[in-house]
């Protein structure tokens, strides 16, 4: 059955509106995902939710196995995908407690290996120049509209490695360079996704200004986590509505993603 995956972030662990009926520890041919991975429904829709750092955030973003993680999603069938992502802002204008869904990434991540599935002899190169899915971008915008939040519908994410956070130089690099927003985690997903076909959005939730800004503190774990619990029932409402605003037919661009992007003469992913 085709179903919808959620990836949370910090703060938010659970969803609510959301019968669960079943819990899967998976074992991949990349290793275990980030937690065991919770089915359930939601209006009328199979749910799968995968808390992106463990329960009680025991995972750093670079002990995050995102090739677990989306393998075990797209083995459970999901072809939708909605991550939930603590973002810092590089623009004014971004302001703490806004809502954006980026529509680009820049990768300032190393350790490629570990965001491709490919390799060992299966030769893939997907397209990319549009990371994010449309489609599931905009069933988030309206859905955020709808609960009267203020949504940035477009802005690129660049993702550093971490953990640290970026020193004041770098800060001020990324703003030259136009970026509006700065985490350590999703790219890796968006890149996962589209190889496992998988149509992925982001739901960014804004917590600091990293530390460019004259007038505000740096950005810090409590200022990250004071933001996000502030916001975190927003999230939830915005995710309920959308799900129910997501096609039954995997039929968008993004879930025929491998057609132009493979070498060998194979399919990777079995028919579900
Ligand atoms: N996640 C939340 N705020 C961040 C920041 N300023 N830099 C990197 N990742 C973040």
């Amino acid at each position: 059955m085709h179903s919808i995956g959620i990836i949370g972030g910090s703060g938010l662990y659970e969803i609510e509106g959301f019968e669960k009926t079943e819990e899967r520890s998976i074992e991949t041919p990349f290793g275990e995902p980030s937690d065991v991975i919770v089915g359930g429904t939601m209006a009328g829709r199979q749910v799968w939710f995968l808390p992106r750092h463990g329960k009680g955030h025991r995972l750093l973003p670079h002990e995050i196995n995102h090739r677990a993680n989306i393998w075990a999603l797209r083995s459970l069938g999901v072809r939708w995908l909605i991550c939930v992502t603590a973002v810092g802002s590089l623009k004014e204008a971004y302001e703490p407690r806004h809502i954006v869904l980026p529509d680009q990434y820049f990768d300032r991540t190393s350790r490629r290996d570990q965001h491709t599935f490919f390799g060992n002899g299966i030769c893939a190169h997907i397209g990319f120049g549009d990371p994010v899915s449309a489609g599931m971008r905009n069933i988030l915008a309206e859905a955020a509209e709808a609960e009267a939040c203020v949504v940035h519908n477009g802005g690129t994410y660049v993702n550093m490695d971490g953990p640290a956070f970026s020193t004041r130089a770098e800060s001020e690099a990324n703003r030259q360079l136009g970026f509006d927003i700065i985490g350590m985690t999703n790219l890796p997903e968006a890149k996962l996704a589209r190889e496992a076909e998988i149509a992925l959005a982001t739901l960014g939730m804004i917590t600091d200004y990293d530390c460019w800004h004259q007038e505000e503190e740096d950005v810090s774990v409590q200022t990250v986590i004071g933001h996000l619990m502030a916001n975190s029932a927003k999230a939830k409402k915005i995710i309920a509505r959308a799900i129910a605003e997501v096609p039954e037919t995997p039929n968008w661009p993004e879930h025929d993603a491998l057609a132009p992007a493979l070498m060998t003469p194979q399919e990777y992913w079995p028919e579900q």
